[in-house]
């Protein structure tokens, strides 16, 4: 057997998915399990720091999310509003870097603001670069990519054989990270839901049944240990990755 060669992952991108069903099974409003999810989100990007894991993805709305009912919609923009203004310079001064990836035109020029600023406000930090994933889709950042990709073409400053994985890579979203080398999912289902499509290629995905409110920095532990478990071959075989053959 080959022994497993992973050390701590240095990108984790997570699906934060169970809220509802965490607040239905204490009789609660679906709000509250969006609430506990918030603090839970604040634990895992403080555990995620201090582990020195260098970047974290987390899908906060897909592009699928407004077909909620209007007022878990507006409760979520309130909860991602108010976070904001409550989190970032909490963050900033940790040396968190935040960037929102996503459409971010749909949302309200508050919220627009909000980001702008915090994204302003951390620019420069070196510590974790903390993605969240707003109105967005795998899809979108993929077809989005190939329209930056075309209008380059269409202008005269590339060639159509210009556009290479390498280029495509850095058209689309989260082109100053490294791709995630572990996935997240929690709430049970065992689906990627259009999220970071393109960078999922080569991650490890890990699922687990725990719903977000109750994921603890003990759940993110397990879920490095899987990593670590994993041996990652990249297409090569696991004599050529252990160095045992040329
Ligand atoms: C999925 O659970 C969760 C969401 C759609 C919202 C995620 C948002 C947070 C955890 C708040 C974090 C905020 C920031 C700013 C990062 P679900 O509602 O689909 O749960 P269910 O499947 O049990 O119904």
């Amino acid at each position: 057997m080959n022994p497993p060669c992973n050390t701590t992952p240095k990108h984790i991108a997570i699906i934060m998915d169970g809220n509802g069903r965490w607040a239905k099974k204490r009789g609660l409003p679906r709000a509250a399990g969006h609430q506990a999810g918030f603090r839970t989100t604040r634990d895992i990007v403080e555990a995620c720091a201090r582990r020195g894991i260098k970047a974290l993805t987390l899908f906060a709305f897909s592009s699928e999310n407004w077909a909620r009912p209007e007022q878990e919609v507006g409760l979520l923009m309130d909860l991602f509003l108010r976070g904001l203004k409550s989190e970032v310079s909490k963050l900033h001064d940790n040396g968190v870097c935040i960037n929102f990836i996503g459409e971010r035109s749909a949302f309200s020029e508050k919220l627009q603001n909000e980001m702008s600023s915090a994204e302003s406000i951390t620019v420069e930090n070196t510590g974790l670069h903390l993605s969240v994933a707003v109105n967005y889709g795998g899809r979108w950042d993929i077809v989005n990519a190939a329209r930056k990709l075309a209008l380059q073409v269409q202008q005269g400053t590339i060639q159509p054989n210009d556009i290479t994985i390498d280029s495509f890579s850095s058209a689309v979203t989260l082109s100053k990270v490294t791709e995630p080398d572990l996935f997240i999912r929690t709430g049970g289902e065992k689906r990627i839901s259009n999220y970071l499509l393109w960078h999922l290629a080569y991650t490890e995905l890990y699922f687990t049944d725990v719903l977000y409110p109750d994921f603890s920095d003990a759940e993110l532990e397990n879920a490095i240990t899987f990593f670590a478990g994993r041996q990652r071959r990249f297409g090569k075989t696991g004599d050529q990755v252990t160095g045992k053959h040329a």
